[in-house]
């Protein structure tokens, strides 16, 4: 848990609640958290559900490694420490969208299971639903697509501490949904995926 510096500061609560936000847009928000080596599909499955979720009406959020890490995480890099800090303000992020009543689609490799798990607890501390979605794939099969050729450069030395290469992934234990993307289609993927929102209660049936 990053240490609070701020002293003499409290929670303002306002007027309109979660609920409120809720029966406006016709759902629940929550957070799923795509979790997977680089190159396994996280962000392709994010990018194909964000699709459906819109077509059904209901409001969905991408927050994406890259995109984050060229914003407000700028000033982070990959050792574990920046690592942690990027997961645990990510998490703080997605909370905000599930508050707002968005589901928020995160897609980061977050590797340790620890920082998931901080990720996890804050949001049930809230009241709040987190799906965590492993994204698995065999680093074989990642490396083999290679879409920012960033495997090649880890292996030829270039990149230090890369994900799978020299740097550690620790696979959830008992993720919500474990999806298999070098077996599965794309569609079986997210159909598995709005068939757990449907049961939850997430979105309408
Ligand atoms: S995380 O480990 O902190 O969760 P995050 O998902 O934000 O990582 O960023 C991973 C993305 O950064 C990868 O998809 C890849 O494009 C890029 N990247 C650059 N260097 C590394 C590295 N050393 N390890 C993993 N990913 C890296």
């Amino acid at each position: 848990m990053a240490e609070q510096k701020a002293t003499n500061v409290h929670w303002h609560e306002g007027d309109i609640t979660r609920e409120h936000r809720q029966q406006l847009l016709g759902h629940k928000g929550a957070t799923l958290w795509f979790t997977g080596l680089s190159g396994s599909g996280k962000s392709t499955v994010a990018v194909e559900l964000e699709g459906r979720l819109i077509e059904l009406g209901v409001l969905a959020y991408r927050l994406d490694g890259d995109n984050v890490r060229l914003g407000i995480n700028r000033n982070l890099g990959f050792t574990a420490e920046d690592r942690t800090e990027n997961i645990r303000r990510i998490g703080e992020i997605a909370k905000l969208f599930v508050d707002t009543g968005v589901i928020a689609l995160s897609s980061f490799i977050s590797p340790y299971a620890s920082d998931r798990n901080q990720v996890r607890e804050l949001h049930e501390a809230a009241g709040m639903d987190f799906i965590e979605v492993f994204v698995d794939c065999p680093l074989e099969a990642a490396e083999a697509r290679d879409p920012k050729g960033l495997y090649k450069k880890a292996r030829a030395g270039e990149i230090k501490n890369f994900t799978g290469i020299d740097d550690p992934y620790e696979a959830p234990f008992k993720p919500e949904i474990h999806l298999h993307s070098d077996k599965q289609t794309l569609n079986e993927e997210v159909e598995q995926i709005l068939a757990l929102l449907r049961e939850r209660g997430i979105i309408k049936p």
